[in-house]
């Protein structure tokens, strides 16, 4: 019987360890778009912003700060955020990748932030898709 509650004790202690874990990972579903936005992403902009988003010689792209910088940037949705892109980013050469590209990278970027994407990110629904925390 003592073995019984002891068993019963440790699988409580799993599951809500499990659960703390679950809910600590925000990241939702990810679409195609921005898994092939990772690839691309990691080729053109890791270099500067980090392979994880988290910085190095260039800002951070995910969590607090990037969302309040996009404030301050005047970019507020998807769409604002395509367009600084692609008008400042990288900035040896911006507006050197294909519109596809960089439509797949916004979508990497907004869904390591924990935002909710359309299965596929597009001028016509962008406007929709708010940066928020
Ligand atoms: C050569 C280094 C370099 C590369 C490559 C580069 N960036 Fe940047 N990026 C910077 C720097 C430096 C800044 C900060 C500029 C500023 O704040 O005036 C910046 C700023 C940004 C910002 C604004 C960040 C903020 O805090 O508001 C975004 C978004 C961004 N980059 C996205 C990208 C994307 C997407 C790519 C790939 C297509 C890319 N960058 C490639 C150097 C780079």
């Amino acid at each position: 019987m003592r073995n019984a509650g002891l068993l019963l004790v440790v699988f409580v202690l799993a599951l809500s360890t499990l659960m703390v874990l679950t809910s600590c990972a925000r990241k939702v579903a990810p679409t195609p778009q921005a898994l092939q936005g990772g690839d691309y992403y990691s080729h053109h902009c890791s270099p500067c912003h980090g392979l994880e988003l988290g910085g190095g010689v260039a800002p951070a792209l995910v969590g607090r700060h990037f969302i309040e910088e996009a404030r301050e940037h005047g970019y507020d949705n998807a769409g604002e955020l395509y367009e600084f892109i692609t008008e400042n980013m990288p900035p040896s050469a911006p507006g050197s990748l294909s519109t596809e590209k960089y439509w797949a990278i916004v979508a990497h970027i907004l869904r390591e932030n924990g935002i909710e994407l359309p299965s596929n990110l597009t001028e016509g629904n962008a406007g929709g898709v708010n940066i928020h925390l």
